[in-house]
């Protein structure tokens, strides 16, 4: 059978838009693993992609471009009329983005309240932006019913897939609108963040609203399981639904959901491919490199790990001018307060821990402050000896997977916080608690001295893992739960 068409609903389209200096919009590449994996299957299925096109600039009425004739993305081939760009006013949208998603949800739900802002406003704009993605996804929603109609496939029901934390109130509307208009449909929802406790959650004053808003979906995916139950406990404490924990089902007004843990994977495959061909861009000496490649982000723990450094080239000073950490830190969310502050902060820090450490040739951190190419990226993950990924918490996190994947000579050695998504399956790493500094001192010396039969172990056992775990396995899962949907056993009756 072939796939039913899909229409993905996310934030952030599959690329950016941009004005080009002929004045007129381009599209700019932002692949990363989940447009690598599921842009393919939308160009396939004939389906459709509803985002934000990152610009402010759209014209009404402005048409998407098509791609150009040189297009290597995984989006090449797909065709302007499969992109609905939703154009938001700038002031609403920041109110939306920065205000209500980076400023209240992300801290909230990576379960750090202290960090987060309530207030209604940006959560009205939230609301209605929500509501925004919602209309755009219903015409797409017809379109595409209309279309399966005039081809005669009158018993497929096409799947809305809607992403992650910025549209968590999108699917009530969409299920709303569409069973009133009689379209048949699918809804899935997949959280790419953590779902925090309940504890955490019922911090949020209109907590009810976005359980409602995601149990208007058939199938809710988190990555692990800790989520999952979070989310059930929830649904059970906040809302009174009937639930069963065994089965992963929550019943809503007579509608059972079904939750799925479904842990995203990386192409595997082709960071093989980049980490075979990158040319070397380390310096070819004797000095081992430690990698650390985040957002600059404060659930990363970056100040935690350039800290723990700190210890470990005091605690151990053999190690000085024999090791240096290469920290890459993308810009993120720069206009959200929290972020420019952590920019300040591990300016000075770095800074500090140079001044202290650093000889006439040699200097124990190296940091860049911005975005590297993914050929680049892949000779850093292949040549490094150390990965330290260490988030104080974290969905998934991929750099620990795209590091394995890229070990494809004399293997280096991970670590890893248990707080990352990640950390619940990498058993292989040296999995350590970034609080503890003293602990990720030591475990950064172990790594360091571990014997080669050590590593080649570990490393062989993760590398197994994510080459078949990868990101297509997880988008199939997502596709089966789909359409195990109407099979399944409920709750009801
Ligand atoms: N990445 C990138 N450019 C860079 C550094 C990193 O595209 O200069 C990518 C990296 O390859 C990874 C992603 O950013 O796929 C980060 O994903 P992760 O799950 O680790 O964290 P997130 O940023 O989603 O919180
Ligand atoms: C995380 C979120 C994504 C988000 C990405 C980059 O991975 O789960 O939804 O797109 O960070 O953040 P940004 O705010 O730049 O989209």
């Amino acid at each position: 059978v072939s796939q039913a068409p899909l229409v993905v609903v996310s934030n952030r389209l599959p690329f950016i838009l941009a004005r080009g200096l002929d004045g007129r919009l381009e599209r700019r590449q932002s692949a990363g693993g989940l447009v690598t994996a599921v842009a393919p299957v939308v160009i396939e299925c004939k389906g459709t992609w509803v985002g934000w096109p990152g610009t402010y600039e759209m014209r009404p009425g402005e048409a998407i471009p098509e791609s150009d004739a040189g297009d290597q993305a995984p989006t090449a081939g797909l065709k302007s009329s499969q992109v609905v760009a939703v154009n938001v006013a700038k002031d609403k949208f920041d109110a939306y983005y920065n205000g209500c998603c980076n400023g209240t949800f992300w801290p909230l739900f990576h379960s750090m309240p202290d960090r987060a802002v309530f207030k209604a406003d940006t959560w009205n704009a939230y609301c209605e932006v929500n509501e925004e993605f919602a209309q755009n996804t219903l015409a797409a929603l017809r379109a595409t019913v209309a279309k399966l109609d005039a081809e005669g496939r009158v018993n497929v029901a096409p799947i809305v897939w809607v992403h992650d934390y910025q549209l968590l109130v999108a699917a009530a509307s969409i299920r709303k609108a569409a069973e009133e208009e009689g379209l048949r449909f699918r809804l899935g929802f997949f959280l790419h963040i953590p779902f925090p406790s309940w504890d955490i959650m019922r911090l949020f004053p209109w907590d009810d609203q976005i359980l409602q808003g995601m149990l208007a979906c058939d199938v809710v995916g988190f990555h692990i399981e800790d989520y999952c139950l979070n989310f059930i406990d929830c649904c059970c404490r906040r809302l009174g639904c009937r639930v069963d924990r065994n089965q992963m089902m929550v019943e809503l007004a007579g509608r059972t959901v079904h939750v799925k843990a479904l842990p995203i994977g990386i192409p595997f495959e082709r960071f093989v491919e980049l980490a075979e061909s990158a040319p070397k861009v380390l310096k070819t000496t004797e000095e081992k490199t430690i990698l650390g490649v985040d957002r600059l982000d404060y659930t990363k723990g970056l100040v935690n790990r350039i800290l723990a450094f700190e210890l470990l080239l005091e605690k151990h000073p053999e190690h000085i001018e024999k090791v240096t950490l290469l920290q890459i830190s993308v810009p993120s969310r720069t206009d959200v307060r929290e972020y420019r502050q952590l920019k300040e902060e591990m300016d000075q820090l770095i800074g500090r821990v140079n001044g202290r450490f650093s000889r006439a040739n040699w200097s124990p951190i190296r940091y860049i402050y911005g975005c590297v190419s993914q050929n680049q990226l892949a000779a850093f993950y292949r040549d490094s000896a150390v990965a330290l990924v260490t988030p104080l918490r974290d969905g998934m996190n991929l750099v620990a997977k795209e590091y394995v994947a890229c070990q494809i000579r004399e293997p280096g050695v991970l670590i890893l916080s248990p707080f990352a998504g990640a950390g619940g399956s990498m058993h292989e790493a040296l999995v350590v608690n970034p609080y503890e500094l003293d602990q990720v001192a030591e475990t950064i010396h172990r790594a360091l001295s571990m014997p080669l039969d050590e590593r080649e172990l570990r490393m062989t056992q993760l590398r197994r893992r994510e080459r078949k775990n990868d990101v297509s396995r997880w988008l199939e899962s997502f596709l089966d739960a789909m359409d195990g949907v109407n099979d399944e056993t409920s709750l009801v009756g």
